[in-house]
């Protein structure tokens, strides 16, 4: 377990180039034992997270290499179905491996995700869904699938759940007949992951509107594809830009990706400039409040930029209330900004924080408890007088690929330990 070390207090300043998106590869390595052929995906970010859905993919016969930000996986050789619980149980979305293996192989015998502590994260519409598709389903010590053969349904989502409607797009494709997904998610790793299937030779359409619509196909065949950029990542960077008073352009951005991030950023005085495939923010002398902040699905605001934002707004004019609407407890981050002199009142629900913004944050050694708390963290540490120890960097490095060499590239003083 490391940590970041960070002395305070410099603007921040440069260029920073922004890599594939954690979010976006993650359902795509799920998919690549689908085609029992190669897939050579560019762009893939080289955090905790990849490397372990590649050991995943490797557990079950696929042969994998990974070169700079290019993976190649072979999943012809692939036999196996079963994905041990060091394995499965270090992330999220090893749950999106059922929806591949039951496509390729009819079972699935993997344990219960794992993955960041945000609250209850049940998989109740996975398994509905999967279900409705003529899955068998035991959900013991592990989860058990079975399937005579998948067969296409109409699944009507309760939530756009990003996690179910991935799961269901990969048990759809090789299935018989048409699946249709109502009130599907509509982030644009939906999207990428429609491209990445359908380079495969799946039938997709519809991905990043709340109707997709899969028909079967008998087969797929090899694909390469270039992952789209980590839109949380990008909007990270652009919170150490504001919350330091600096000025920071980012490359290999999609900015329509990031509309309501670069609106609040817009809303708290910062001025954005977006030309094809880069934004630039300039922060303003002193941050601007948000009367009101809510999470949504997309195109909301983003969950995952809630922690990086309250740590921002900690430092702004005024009074900012923030609301996290989709996990139950997605508030690690709150402990920690306190103890560095945020003024940020916790509601009862555990989802509503009132940010009284302060002049100034001081450094201390505080402990990130999910990968956007550590980075809030970091960002705070970053504009607070003095030093600041972030342990447990597992957290960060699950998502973020060497933050301490991008921050220092445009200024920073932080080093890993
Ligand atoms: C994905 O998680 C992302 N992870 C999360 O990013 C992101 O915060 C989340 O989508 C929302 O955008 C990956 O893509 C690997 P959900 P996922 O299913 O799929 C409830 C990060 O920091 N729910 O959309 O798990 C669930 O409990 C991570 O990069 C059910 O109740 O999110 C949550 O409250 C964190 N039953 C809400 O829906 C289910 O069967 C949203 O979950 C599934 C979900």
């Amino acid at each position: 377990m490391g940590e970041y070390h960070i002395r305070g207090g410099r603007r921040l300043r440069g260029e920073l180039r922004v890599r594939g998106g954690k979010n976006a590869v993650l359902p795509m390595f799920a998919a690549m034992i689908l085609n029992g052929a190669e897939c050579v995906l560019h762009n893939c970010p080289r955090i905790r997270d990849t490397f372990i859905s590649a050991e995943i993919l490797r557990c079950l016969g696929c042969k994998v290499t990974i070169e700079g930000n290019t993976v190649v996986v072979n999943s012809s050789g692939a036999r196996d179905w079963h994905i041990p619980e060091e394995l499965s149980g270090e992330m999220r979305s090893s749950v999106i491996f059922m929806g591949g293996l039951l496509g390729r192989f009819g079972q699935a015998d993997i344990s219960y995700p794992g993955g960041c502590e945000l609250g209850t994260r049940p998989i109740d519409m996975h398994i509905k869904a999967l279900a409705a598709m003529g899955t068998f389903i035991e959900t013991g010590e592990r989860l058990l699938c079975q399937t005579k053969g998948l067969t296409g349904a109409r699944i009507p989502l309760q939530f756009p759940s990003v996690g179910a409607t991935e799961n269901i797009m990969l048990a759809a494709v090789l299935a018989k007949g048409q699946t249709k997904i109502c009130n599907a998610a509509r982030e644009p790793e939906i999207v990428d992951l429609q491209g990445f299937l359908n380079g495969m030779g799946a039938d997709i359409k519809g991905a990043g509107t709340d109707t997709i619509v899969i028909n079967g196909v008998e087969k797929l065949h090899s694909v390469e594809y270039c992952a789209m950029p980590d839109r949380i990542v990008a909007g990270t960077y652009l919170a150490a830009a504001a919350i330091t008073g600096g000025e920071l352009w980012l490359t290999g951005v999609t900015p329509s990706d990031l509309i309501p991030v670069t609106s609040a950023f817009t809303e708290m005085g910062c001025r954005i400039a977006e030309v094809e495939n880069t934004i630039t923010l300039k922060a303003p002398g002193r941050l601007h409040r948000i009367p009101h902040l809510a999470t949504h699905p997309h195109p909301g605001f983003p969950t995952d930029m809630q922690a990086p934002l309250t740590a921002t707004l900690s430092l702004a004019e005024g009074t900012s209330v923030v609301k996290e609407n989709l996990f139950s407890s997605r508030n690690g981050h709150i402990i920690g900004l306190q103890r560095m002199g945020a003024d940020i009142l916790e509601m009862q629900d555990n989802r509503s924080f009132v940010i009284r913004g302060v002049e100034n944050l001081q450094g201390a050694t505080v402990e990130a408890t999910d990968l956007r708390c550590g980075a809030a963290l970091i960002l705070a540490g970053l504009a607070a007088e003095g030093n600041t120890v972030v342990k447990e960097s597992i957290y960060v490095e699950r998502g973020y690929e060497q933050i301490e060499l991008a921050l220092q590239k445009v200024g920073a003083e932080i080093s890993f330990k």
